[in-house]
């Protein structure tokens, strides 16, 4: 399609349909991937699940719960053909502005510490290192430790 018909990337609530494409998507970014049922069950859940598209086709997702003022972001995910265009900025600001607006006062997310790329965004944001989980995540040799980040709103 040419480049001046397609439309600007909007964000909307994931939905159940939705499950089967971010689940393309999250088994080629991640070498530990969210389940399809983790996906839905986080949808029945009603935490806020949203999705990035351009013209139907979907290539960005995140989920983020939140808990009395305090936002969590349990994962973020840009597909591969997508990133570095500043789409996972983008997505970041979206649910901080969500999160703002259902009155969280902090947000917090886990980064793996080989997550380069991810961590150097989130300190581009203004999120701050403020402890670590020591083998939190599954790794290809045993585990490895996440970085827990903190922003406040
Ligand atoms: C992490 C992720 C969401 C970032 O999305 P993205 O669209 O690629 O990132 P952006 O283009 O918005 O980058 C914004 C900033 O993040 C940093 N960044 C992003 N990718 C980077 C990389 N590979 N190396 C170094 N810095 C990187 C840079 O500071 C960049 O700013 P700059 O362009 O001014 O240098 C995306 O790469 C992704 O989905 N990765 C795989 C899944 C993942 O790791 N999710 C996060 C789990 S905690």
């Amino acid at each position: 399609m040419n480049s001046l018909l397609r439309q600007t990337p909007t964000f909307r609530k994931m939905l159940p349909p939705d499950v089967d494409h971010v689940i393309l998507i999250e088994r080629t970014i991640f070498l530990f991937p969210w389940s399809p049922v983790n996906f839905s069950d986080s949808i029945n859940s009603g935490y806020h699940c949203q999705i990035l598209e351009q013209d139907n086709t979907l290539f960005g997702y995140g989920v983020m719960t939140i808990n009395v003022d305090e936002a969590h972001i349990l994962t973020i995910g840009i597909a591969a053909e997508w990133q570095n265009k500043g789409w996972g900025k983008k997505l970041l600001n979206h649910f901080i502005q969500l999160a703002k607006q259902e009155y969280a006062k902090s947000m917090i997310l886990d980064v793996r510490v080989s997550n380069h790329g991810a961590a150097n965004l989130y300190r581009q944001i203004g999120f701050e290192k403020i402890g670590m989980r020591k083998g939190y995540y599954p790794a290809m040799c045993g585990r490895e430790d996440a970085i827990v980040m903190r922003l406040i709103l």
